[in-house]
C-alpha cells in the first residue's frame, strides 16, 4: 500500500507534493500518482521519483486519494473507480466549483474532504480551506488538516463558502501577480532594472500581506498609515478611485466565484 495517491499530477498537485516532501512529511517512496498523458508521466517520474499507477489500481492501493484533475474531467474519472473501494481511502478534492455531493455519489461509502489550497503551497505558504461529509470522521478531517498544515495555513469553512474561497484564495495569487506583473513593468518603462523591479515588488506584496496578519489593523488604518495629506500615496489613491478601481476589480473577483459556481453545476 502507498501512503499517498494523486490522481492528476499538474500544477496545484506538484505545489501540495513540494509542500508535504520540503520537511520530510512524506517521501517519494510512499507516494504514487496517474496521469493519462505518457509525456507527463515521464516528467512527473523524472522530476519527483514518484511511482506510476494505472488508475484503478492506484485507487485500490493508496491510503489517501488527491483528486487533482480538472473539474471538467472528474466524472470520468469517477466512473473509473467503480466498483466501490473496500479499503475506505480518504479522498481529497482539490477540484474548484465540485461539490462533496459529486465525490459522495459515487464513493458513498469512503471518507471525503473537499479543500482548496493555493500554489504558495509549494513554498509552505500556501492558503487551504476546507470542508468534508458529515460521515467523514473526525480524526480522517484532522489527518487533512495535518496534510495541508505542511503546505501553509488551513482553516475550516462550510461547503457554502467554498465558491468565495476559490476567488479569494484559490484565485487570489494571480491576482496578485497580474498587479506585480503591471507594477514591475511600469518601472521598467521608467528605466529600472529587472531584478530591482522584481524585488521591489514581490517583497511589497510580502510585507503587505504580513501587515495584513499581524498587525491587528483594517486595511483601511493600514492605507491612511501609508497616506499623508497631499503626498504621493494618496495621490495615486485619487486616481483608484476616480478610474472607480474597486468596482473593476469586485467584478473580476465576482466573476471568479460564478465560474466557481458553474463548474459546480451538473452537466446538461
Ligand atoms: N492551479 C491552481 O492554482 C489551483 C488552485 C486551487 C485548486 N485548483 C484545482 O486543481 C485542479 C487541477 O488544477 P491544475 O492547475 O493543477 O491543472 P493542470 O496543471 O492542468 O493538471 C491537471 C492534471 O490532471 C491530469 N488529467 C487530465 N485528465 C485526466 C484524467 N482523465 N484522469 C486523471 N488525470 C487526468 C493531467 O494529466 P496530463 O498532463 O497527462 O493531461 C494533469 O496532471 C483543478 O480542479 C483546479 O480547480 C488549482
Amino acid at each position: 500500500m502507498f501512503r499517498f495517491g494523486f490522481i492528476g499530477f499538474g500544477k496545484m498537485a506538484k505545489a501540495i507534493w513540494k509542500g508535504l516532501i520540503s520537511e520530510g512529511f512524506a517521501s517519494p517512496n510512499e507516494a504514487a500518482f496517474y496521469t493519462p498523458n505518457a509525456s507527463s508521466q515521464f516528467a512527473v517520474q523524472a522530476e519527483f521519483n514518484l511511482r506510476f499507477l494505472p488508475i484503478s489500481q492506484l485507487a485500490r492501493e493508496c491510503s489517501v486519494l488527491f483528486f487533482c484533475v480538472k473539474p471538467q474531467r472528474i466524472h470520468e474519472v469517477l466512473e473509473l473507480l467503480l466498483p466501490p473501494l473496500e479499503h475506505k481511502p480518504l479522498c481529497i478534492s482539490i477540484l474548484a466549483g465540485t461539490p462533496l455531493q459529486t465525490f459522495k455519489e459515487a464513493l458513498p461509502d469512503c471518507p471525503i474532504v473537499r479543500v482548496m489550497p493555493n500554489t504558495p503551497a509549494t513554498l509552505k505558504k500556501g492558503m487551504t480551506a476546507l470542508c468534508y461529509t458529515k460521515d467523514t470522521p473526525s480524526q480522517q478531517v484532522h489527518y487533512a488538516k495535518q496534510i495541508f498544515e505542511q503546505c501553509g495555513k488551513v482553516v475550516e469553512v462550510s461547503e457554502s463558502q467554498m465558491d468565495t474561497v476559490t476567488g479569494l484564495s484559490g484565485s487570489g495569487p494571480a491576482f496578485l501577480y497580474q498587479f506585480a506583473n503591471m507594477m514591475i513593468a511600469e518601472a521598467e518603462k521608467s528605466g529600472m532594472d529587472p531584478v530591482s523591479s522584481l524585488l521591489l515588488a514581490g517583497q511589497t506584496l510580502v510585507g503587505a500581506g504580513e501587515m495584513l496578519l499581524q498587525s491587528h489593523k483594517s486595511p483601511a488604518d493600514l492605507i491612511a498609515d501609508v497616506c499623508s495629506p497631499n503626498g504621493t500615496t494618496e495621490a495615486g489613491l485619487n486616481e483608484w478611485k476616480h478610474l472607480d478601481i474597486d468596482a473593476k476589480l469586485a467584478s473580476v473577483f465576482k466573476t471568479t466565484i460564478l465560474r466557481s459556481e458553474a463548474l459546480g453545476k451538473p452537466l446538461s
